[in-house]
C-alpha cells in the first residue's frame, strides 16, 4: 500500500483539477435555493464540469448513477440526484463534486442550508464545519495521519456530537480513491506519518445522535438510523513541509445559507 508523493509536476496539475471541483460547486452554491430538485443539481454539475473542459469523476464509478452526490437532511452521504427530490425551506443538502482533468482528480463538498433550518441542523452544519477545519489544521509534513481524526474527535465529542466511521477521507490523485484511508475518529501520534507531497481528502461526516449507518435498498444512500440531520465538509489538502494547501479552496467563501423562497415564475 505505497502512498504515493506527488512532484511539482502532478501538484500542478492536482491544483488544476481541485479548482474546477471547487468552481463547479461556487457554481452551483450560486444558484441554490428552494424549490430547486437534487436532479437539477446533477445537469448543473454536468454542464459546469463539461463547460471547465473536465469529466464528473463520479459518473459511473462502481455504477455510481450520477454526476454528484446530493445528500439531504439524514442522508449522510453518496444520496442520489433526483428530479423529484425537491429542496425546502428546512433543509439542509450536501453537495459533494468530484472533477478529473489531465489526468488527475479533486474532490470537495459543503452542506448548504436551504432557508431557516432547525437548531439541531444548524449545530450539526457548523460543527461539522469546525471539524473539518480543525483536521486540516494539523496536517504538515512529519504529522501523524491519527492527528487528523483526534483533532476532528475532540471538537465533535465536545459538542455531543457523533463521527462517522464507516466512511472517511481517501489518498487521491490518478485517480478519485487511493490509499491512505484518512479516518475521521483518529488517535493523536499514532498512524502512517505524513509526507510532503502527499494529497488527501479530509470530509467528516457528523450526526446529532449515535452516528451508526444504513445503507439504503438502492445500495448507496446512506442515512442516520435514527432520522437526524447529518452533514459533510470536504476538502482535497496537498501535506507541505510547513503545513497544508488546500487543492480545493474557495476564492471567496461559500454561501452557505440560501435562499429559503422558490425563485419566482418566470412567464
Ligand atoms: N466524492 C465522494 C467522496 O468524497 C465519492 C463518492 S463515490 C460515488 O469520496 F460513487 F458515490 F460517487
Ligand atoms: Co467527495
Ligand atoms: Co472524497
Amino acid at each position: 500500500m505505497a502512498i504515493v508523493i506527488h512532484g511539482p509536476d502532478e501538484i500542478a496539475k492536482m491544483r488544476v483539477a481541485g479548482q474546477v471541483a471547487a468552481g463547479t460547486l461556487a457554481y452551483v452554491a450560486s444558484k441554490l435555493r428552494a424549490g430547486v430538485s437534487t436532479g437539477q443539481i446533477d445537469e448543473w454539475v454536468r454542464e459546469d464540469t463539461a463547460r471547465r473542459g473536465a469529466e464528473p469523476s463520479q459518473l459511473g464509478y462502481k455504477g455510481f448513477p450520477a454526476s454528484v452526490c446530493t445528500s439531504r437532511n439524514e442522508v449522510i452521504c453518496h444520496g442520489i440526484p433526483n428530479p423529484k427530490h425537491v429542496l425546502q425551506p428546512g433543509d439542509i443538502v450536501n453537495v459533494d463534486i468530484t472533477s478529473n482533468i489531465d489526468g488527475f482528480h479533486g474532490d470537495t463538498s459543503a452542506t448548504f442550508q436551504i432557508g431557516e433550518v432547525s437548531d439541531a441542523a444548524k449545530h450539526v452544519t457548523d460543527v461539522c464545519w469546525r471539524c473539518l477545519h480543525a483536521g486540516i489544521e494539523v496536517v504538515r509534513h512529519g504529522a501523524r495521519l491519527g492527528d487528523i481524526g483526534a483533532a476532528i474527535l475532540e471538537i465533535a465529542n465536545k459538542e455531543d456530537c457523533g463521527v462517522v466511521e464507516e466512511f472517511g477521507g481517501h489518498g487521491i490523485g490518478r485517480k478519485m480513491h487511493m490509499p491512505p484511508h484518512v479516518s475521521h475518529v483518529g488517535n493523536a501520534g499514532r498512524g502512517m506519518r505524513l509526507r510532503e507531497g502527499m494529497t488527501f481528502t479530509i470530509e467528516p461526516m457528523i450526526t446529532i445522535g449515535h452516528p451508526r449507518v444504513v445503507i439504503l435498498d438502492d445500495g448507496w444512500t446512506a442515512v442516520t438510523h435514527d432520522g437526524t440531520p447529518t452533514a459533510q465538509f470536504e476538502h482535497t489538502v496537498l501535506v507541505t513541509k510547513t503545513g497544508y494547501e488546500l487543492m480545493t479552496k474557495q476564492v471567496e467563501p461559500l454561501p452557505l445559507v440560501c435562499p429559503g423562497e422558490p425563485a419566482a415564475a418566470t412567464a
